[in-house]
């Protein structure tokens, strides 16, 4: 069988957020966060479900370290709780907080394994939303005084860091279409929150350059590459209009210094944007938005197929057969990753990239023996590792890959419903079990190498994006 080695220096990982695993939601006065406010309200999390508990990684770090070791990790990517930091959002740090993640910190490094803390992976104190939340510009100046305190504690002993974990859903999926915390369903917040989510990145950028020198600093996009359903002008109009929404919306400005016009236009013309004189925009924000960085992180899950409805609409279509679909409904698409990442490179030029998460929901049994056989999801990592050295061979710099994840977690409005991880976690006991994906993880991470072997067609056909 083939194999295809990655550089010597790849970095393999897996992936985590605070909010998903950590539970511990009272430990060390941590305050309330807006998801914990959106699960206490009814409706909104599919199985009434909350993370108060969740895998209880804020008593199991030490176990989750080694069970990271186990696999033969290289670096672990987790988030930080801005509200453990800042219960209270404003005022006085809280050192349990800070204590917390030195130790684990410590603990990673004595593992042999870096730390990729993500300062905002969507768990907003409270009390900041009450005031307005990300559509207030008074949030990202917050943003801006947490990330120096995070950085004057765990500057001298991290590596790299994040600064924000996908904007588009923090400002999309929480403010305009309410699916996430806090809820609204208000399209004119959401490019608000969304350019004040871009601006804290920015000065955070500055702040972390400041207080933690040697270290290096980037951001994590979601990128889901739009297809036209047909070489129809309106088809092909419609996956224009979801790139310029989905990913062109941030990659521009932290790229190039600037919104795209024809998304800005699509705004104007949705009446979300009354001008394109943005109102939130002030003098300065684009040139603190474009600030270089020395990476960026890209989250990959799947794309979409755009078609226009005969009153203009933009449609994604649902991909055919349905077996292609993981528990998400995502299509399985892994030449997605592969085109991403060429156009991404190529309009964008970003120093490196890191897949900073990459992986599938299917919900597979343990069987009599305590064994979960999870070949799709194999099948899937598999396929999409192969999509990234396709990638590296024409030219990209990539870096580095990181599992999502580790565990079976709390995925946000699904609740416990949907599984991710490497590792089930039992809910009574909260012990961890390594699926079949975990064990061919440490093995694939032991030979920096994937096996070639097609484990099962997929289906879909791809398109370079300029062809
Ligand atoms: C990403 C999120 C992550 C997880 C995966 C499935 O959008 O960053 O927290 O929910 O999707």
């Amino acid at each position: 069988m083939t194999r295809l080695r990655f550089p010597d220096s790849f970095l393999w990982g897996a992936a985590t957020s605070a909010h998903q695993i950590e539970g511990g939601r009272h430990e060390g006065g941590r305050g309330e966060s807006i998801w914990d406010r959106f699960a206490a309200t009814s409706g909104k999390i599919e199985d009434g479900s909350n993370a108060d508990i969740a895998c209880d990684h804020f008593h199991r770090w030490r176990e989750d370290i080694g069970i990271m070791k186990g696999l033969g990790l290289g670096a672990y990517r987790f988030s930080i709780a801005w509200p453990r930091i800042f219960p209270a959002g404003r005022g006085k740090p809280s050192e349990a907080g800070l204590d917390f993640y030195e130790s684990l910190v410590d603990g990673l490094l004595e593992a042999g394994i870096r730390p990729y803390p993500t300062l905002y992976h969507w768990d907003l104190p409270q009390s900041f939303q009450d005031g307005g939340g990300w559509a207030e510009r008074d949030t990202a100046k917050a943003f801006r005084d947490y990330a120096s305190v995070v950085a004057r504690r765990l500057g001298d002993r991290i590596g790299h860091w994040v600064t924000h974990n996908e904007p588009w859903c923090a400002a999309t999926l929480g403010y305009e279409e309410g699916h996430h915390a806090p809820g609204h369903k208000d399209p004119s917040e959401a490019l608000s929150a969304a350019h004040h989510l871009l601006l804290s990145h920015g000065w955070a950028v500055e702040v972390l350059r400041r207080e933690a020198p040697d270290s290096e600093v980037g951001i994590v996009q979601i990128h889901c590459p739009a297809y036209p359903a047909s070489r129809s002008e309106a088809d092909e109009d419609a996956a224009r209009w979801f790139d310029g929404f989905f990913n062109r919306w941030y990659l521009d400005p932290i790229f190039r210094g600037s919104y795209p016009d024809d998304a800005v236009a699509d705004r104007v013309a949705a009446g979300h944007l009354k001008d394109p004189e943005m109102p939130f925009l002030r003098e300065g924000d684009l040139a603190a938005i474009s600030v270089p960085l020395d990476f960026l992180g890209l989250n990959y899950y799947s794309r979409v197929v755009m078609t226009a409805g005969l009153e203009g609409q933009r449609l994604d279509i649902k991909p055919d057969p349905p077996e292609d679909l993981t528990d998400m409904g995502w299509e399985v698409f892994p030449q997605g990753l592969h085109d991403g990442l060429l156009r991404v490179h190529r309009d964008y030029n970003p120093r490196k990239i890191y897949i900073t998460e990459n992986g599938a929901a299917y919900d597979d049994p343990i069987d009599e023996t305590g064994r979960i056989a999870d070949p799709r999801r194999i099948a899937y990592l598999r396929e999409h590792l192969k999509a990234i050295h396709r990638a590296i061979a024409d030219g990209v710099p990539v870096e580095g890959y990181f599992a999502w994840s580790l565990l079976d977690n709390f995925e946000w409005g699904f609740g416990y419903t949907k599984h991710f991880g490497l590792f089930a976690v039992d809910a009574e006991t909260q012990e961890r079990i390594p699926k079949d994906s975990a064990t061919w993880f440490r093995n694939l991470v032991s030979a920096n190498a994937v096996d070639d072997a097609p484990t099962r067609t997929i289906h879909g056909e791809s398109r370079a994006f300029d062809s």
